[in-house]
């Protein structure tokens, strides 16, 4: 990754219901037989909840980068071949279009192959496969489970060691998702992280500073993306700038003025940061896997 000249702020965060998430995550386990980690998949290192590998304690398990409609692409690539690397089956998908959720079972029955044979063994057959969908708040569970599930949607219904009120949601004969998604509380050691996390919405922008969240945020589109400056805000990045500047250079495109010869920085930070929600400024990966290659692959 490129070296940026970060402002330092501080993050009032606090995870949380932690605990409480925990035990949930912990007692349904025992009822799957496969966990599905929901990624966003411009961040797919800092919306991973590290703990999940100690939570989902020798389950198999399921990557979905999620989000790719906001996604660059050609790092998604990247980041697909990355998760292949550490042994992970992965699937991308755009929940709120629904493209790539049509994968979900077969991705799952590939997983659970081996456990399907076992069941048969068993006499069990038909037995359907259970998988719970965890992630970190905001990344798009709920909608996913949604659109897996479609219109087909059925409540299955309680079942033996069910706790009750907790129901299954049939996608298919075979296979039955949880009806409420595991939450992971987000986890960051870094400034930086917790920054993506803002951007991205699965923590709320206001417990950073708005304003710095924004000039960090320009210096790293400065080195990832300087097209989408360009092209947006119609100004060329001085490569020298700290990031209040380049709020203000494109502040002054805007015609953010507040005073003669001073620019509302707080109103170009919450545009910023509103279209990029929105992904007005095109599809932007935040993070770059750590593959060797350098660059975001364009
Ligand atoms: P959660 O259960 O994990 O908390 O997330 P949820 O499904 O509620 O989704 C959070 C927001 O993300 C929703 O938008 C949803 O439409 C959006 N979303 C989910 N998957 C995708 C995706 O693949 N692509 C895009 N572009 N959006 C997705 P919302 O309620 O309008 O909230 P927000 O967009 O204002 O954050």
């Amino acid at each position: 990754m490129p070296e940026f000249r970060y402002e330092k702020m501080n993050i009032q965060w606090f995870p949380g219901h932690m605990t409480k998430a925990q035990r949930m995550i912990e007692e349904n386990l025992k009822m799957v037989d496969a966990v599905c980690e929901i990624l966003d998949a411009r961040i797919p290192n800092a919306s991973r909840n590290p703990d999940i590998d100690r939570l989902a304690a020798g389950k198999p398990r399921l990557v979905i980068l999620n989000r790719t409609d906001l996604a660059d692409p050609a790092v998604t690539a990247r980041w697909r071949r990355w998760f292949e690397g550490q042994g992970l089956a992965i699937l991308e998908t755009d929940a709120k279009s629904g493209r790539g959720v049509k994968e979900f079972a077969p991705a799952v029955r590939r997983l659970l192959a081996g456990k399907l044979r076992e069941y048969e063994a068993k006499g069990q057959i038909g037995r359907a496969l259970r998988v719970m969908i965890l992630g970190i708040p905001n990344v798009g569970k709920s909608t996913f489970i949604n659109k897996v599930a479609g219109r087909k949607a059925a409540i299955a219904g309680d079942r033996p060691g069910v706790t009750r009120g907790k129901q299954w949601i049939s996608i298919d004969s075979g296979l039955e998702l949880l009806d409420t998604p595991g939450i992971l509380w987000p986890k960051f050691d870094s400034q930086e992280v917790g920054e993506m996390l803002a951007l991205t919405n699965a923590i709320k922008a206001d417990v950073l500073d708005k304003e710095t969240l924004g000039a960090n945020f320009m210096l790293r589109l400065r080195a990832l993306y300087p097209d989408a400056l360009r092209e947006r805000y119609k100004f060329e990045p001085d490569p020298d700038a700290n990031g209040w500047e380049l709020l203000e250079q494109a502040a002054k495109k805007r015609g953010f003025l507040v005073s003669r010869g001073e620019y509302d920085l707080e109103r170009m930070a919450n545009t910023l940061l509103g279209e990029y929600h929105d992904g007005k400024l095109g599809r932007l990966s935040l993070e770059i896997p750590d593959d060797g290659t350098v660059g975001t692959g364009e």
